[in-house]
């Protein structure tokens, strides 16, 4: 169990990348309307989904990368999960404009243990999210603070692409985001295209997505049709298996239930449970008892009034739910605020 108390405000936004930078140029290629943020985590078209924040989504379109990479053959990397990597936020700091929005947050998010992000709306776990996939520096006027590491490497050094970033660190939305009009086949094929990966065997990289994510046996005898006429719980593990064909290392949910019905919720909370040894993931929820199906850690992110949000405290989620450090979380997980 580790908890976090306000802290002299000493950090300053180290990386303040107002738009895009490098491949995410402004002056590159547009995507299609509906794809608002350039070459996004895992092949998602959309960035804006996810917040019940003013403005999300305002980012300067960005262009795709137009080298391919060839990642044929058997032993690709690209045909199954990826390698099974941490990831650790450190005094992550984020600000929209001089606006502060999260305060020195440190979080170890390992393998093979599903972490769940809790609190009230507007704590900032969205943008805490979009930090760990280098999504928040597209915002125009973001800045941050702190270091993300992907086993032990700095996303945001300057030798690392924000776009290889993205392919190794995959986002689900809150709402279902495929292309309605494009078949099921791909729309899974979709998320290789725009991260620039060619497979030789497609077929099998599709199926395997679709298999990880849950969805093959409903789908496998009409893969041909279009990805809108599934249920939206449905469109959503289809969203997961777009997301799974370039083989992220660590996929991040954020409230990825909150659209769907409670089978169709049940039935996205199994696909986590499957995928928890296969890839690292990060999920946010509003739905305590989700929380507590779903994640072996777990962290409480709270703003008190005209402060940022902040870690109150994190650790194992039977800790946090049954015996919490702070009377907050009490009270917070036993849904008397928020
Ligand atoms: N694009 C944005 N521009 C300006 N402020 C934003 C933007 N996105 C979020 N915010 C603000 O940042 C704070 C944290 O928002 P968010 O990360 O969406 O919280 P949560 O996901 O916990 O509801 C809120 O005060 C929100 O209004
Ligand atoms: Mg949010």
């Amino acid at each position: 169990m580790t908890t976090e108390s306000s802290q002299p405000d000493h950090d300053q936004p180290r990386h303040a990348r107002p738009g895009a930078n490098g491949a995410d140029s402004p002056s590159g290629p547009h995507w299609p309307s509906g794809w608002p943020a350039g070459p996004l985590a895992a092949g998602q078209p959309d960035g804006h989904a996810s917040s019940g924040g003013a403005g999300t989504g305002t980012a300067t379109v960005a262009g795709p990368e137009t080298s391919m990479i060839d990642y044929v053959g058997a032993s690709s990397p690209h045909l199954g999960s990826g390698p099974l990597l941490g990831l650790e936020a450190r005094n992550v700091s984020a600000w929209f404009g001089s606006n502060k929005v999260l305060d020195r947050v440190s979080l170890d998010m390992q393998p093979g243990r599903v972490t769940a992000l809790i609190g009230p709306s507007g704590c900032g776990k969205s943008t805490f999210l979009r930090i760990l996939n280098r999504m928040h520096e597209m915002v125009r006027g973001a800045a941050l603070a702190g270091e993300v590491l992907l086993a032990d490497e700095d996303i945001y050094h300057p030798s690392q692409r924000p776009a290889d970033v993205r392919r190794r660190i995959g986002m689900v939305f809150q709402k279902p985001n495929p292309f309605p009009a494009m078949s099921i086949y791909d729309n899974v094929a979709s998320g290789l295209k725009l991260a620039g990966i060619k497979v030789s065997n497609k077929d099998h990289v599709v199926e395997t997505s679709l298999r990880r994510a849950g969805l093959w046996g409903e789908v496998q005898r009409r893969l041909r049709t279009p990805g809108g006429a599934l249920s939206g719980g449905q469109q959503q593990r289809l969203c997961i298996a777009r997301s799974l064909a370039i083989s992220p290392s660590v996929l991040l949910m954020d409230e990825p239930c909150s659209a769907l019905d409670p089978t169709s919720t049940r039935r996205i909370e199994e696909t986590i449970t499957e995928l928890q040894n296969q890839v690292t993931i990060v999920i946010v929820t509003h739905n305590m008892q989700q929380a507590q199906r779903v994640s072996k850690y777990c962290a409480f992110f709270l703003a008190a009034e005209g402060t940022p949000g902040h870690i109150v405290e994190s650790g194992p989620t039977e800790k946090v739910f049954d015996d919490p450090v702070d009377p907050r979380t009490a009270d917070y997980v036993h849904g008397r605020f928020g």
